[in-house]
């Protein structure tokens, strides 16, 4: 097939990757031909994949709101995937357009478009760099250059952690990151985690169809997660089904394992 602009030439078409799988949950255009099968293969194993996307997306721009309405202006959004509707800067630079955003990603079609998108943007920025590798992103001349670690920064990994398994030791990820912030900063985090509803089939297959990717899914327990918050206070509710993370109505939480992703905050007392 052919290959589109926005595509940079060293990507390899196809090889589904799990960025532009997830931007086809999302209705998103930024996908070949070998994406959109793997991520029709997930859907028939999992028909609820989209909307666990829209479920986790959503629960982003809540978590998003909620710092930018505790007086945070600084954000450093790492796997920020394909930019889709609501990127983070999109949100908070209509709350005060002197926030600044940094996104991170490992994937070139999401560095790209978001490179395209942020053109002329001159608080926001986007970098090349992989979450296994913290100090690189923490000491990157663009991190450096918009965020100012004496005053408090929220740290986003949302819906990344299943990609990193505990081999890749992401505790360690997270302390490097923990010991890099100011008090009052945050840790936003959601993942696939352990599934009451789903059987052990839709599972295997699920991990299957990642097994195509670069990536595979480590699904984590909610125990297992709320660790990853080590050194953070948890804010309310905690770690909860992503749609229960303060929901912007009661009705919107009801059925939320369905969701398989779950999340939370965590502030940094001291
Ligand atoms: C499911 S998408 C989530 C996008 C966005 N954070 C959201 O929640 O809507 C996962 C993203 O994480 C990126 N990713 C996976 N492993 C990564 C790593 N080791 N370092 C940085 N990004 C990574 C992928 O390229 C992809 O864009």
């Amino acid at each position: 097939m052919q290959r589109p602009d926005w595509a940079p030439e060293t990507i390899d078409i196809e090889r589904p990757s799990v960025a532009r799988m997830y931007d086809y949950y999302l209705g998103g255009s930024h996908n070949f031909a070998a994406d959109r099968a793997a991520a029709r293969a997930m859907v028939e194993a999992v028909p609820e994949a989209p909307l666990m996307a829209q479920a986790n997306r959503a629960f982003l721009r809540r978590a998003v709101h909620h710092l930018a309405g505790l007086g945070i202006r600084q954000f450093l959004d790492i796997g920020s995937g394909i930019p889709t509707v609501g990127n983070v800067h999109e949100i908070v630079q209509r709350i005060d357009p002197r926030a600044r955003v940094v996104y991170v990603d490992v994937d070139p079609v999401a560095v790209a478009h978001s490179q395209e998108i942020l053109a002329g943007n001159e608080q926001a920025a986007v970098i090349r760099e992989d979450l296994r590798a913290p100090a690189k992103i923490l000491g990157h001349p663009d991190v450096t250059r918009l965020l100012d670690f004496t005053q408090p920064v929220a740290v986003m990994i949302v819906a990344v952690l299943h990609f990193i398994p505990d081999s890749d030791h992401p505790a360690e990820i997270l302390r490097t990151l923990r010991a890099a912030l100011a008090p009052g900063s945050h840790l936003v985090l959601s993942q696939a985690c352990e599934d009451s509803h789903a059987d052990a089939g839709e599972r295997a297959e699920a991990e299957r169809v990642y097994r195509r990717t670069d990536n595979q899914l480590w699904v984590r327990d909610p125990a297992e997660l709320t660790a990853l918050f080590d050194g953070f206070d948890l804010v309310d509710p905690g770690v909860v089904w992503v749609p229960q993370w303060r929901p912007d109505s009661p009705g919107h939480a009801e059925n939320a394992e369905r969701a398989v992703f779950m999340g939370g905050v965590g502030r940094l007392g001291g």
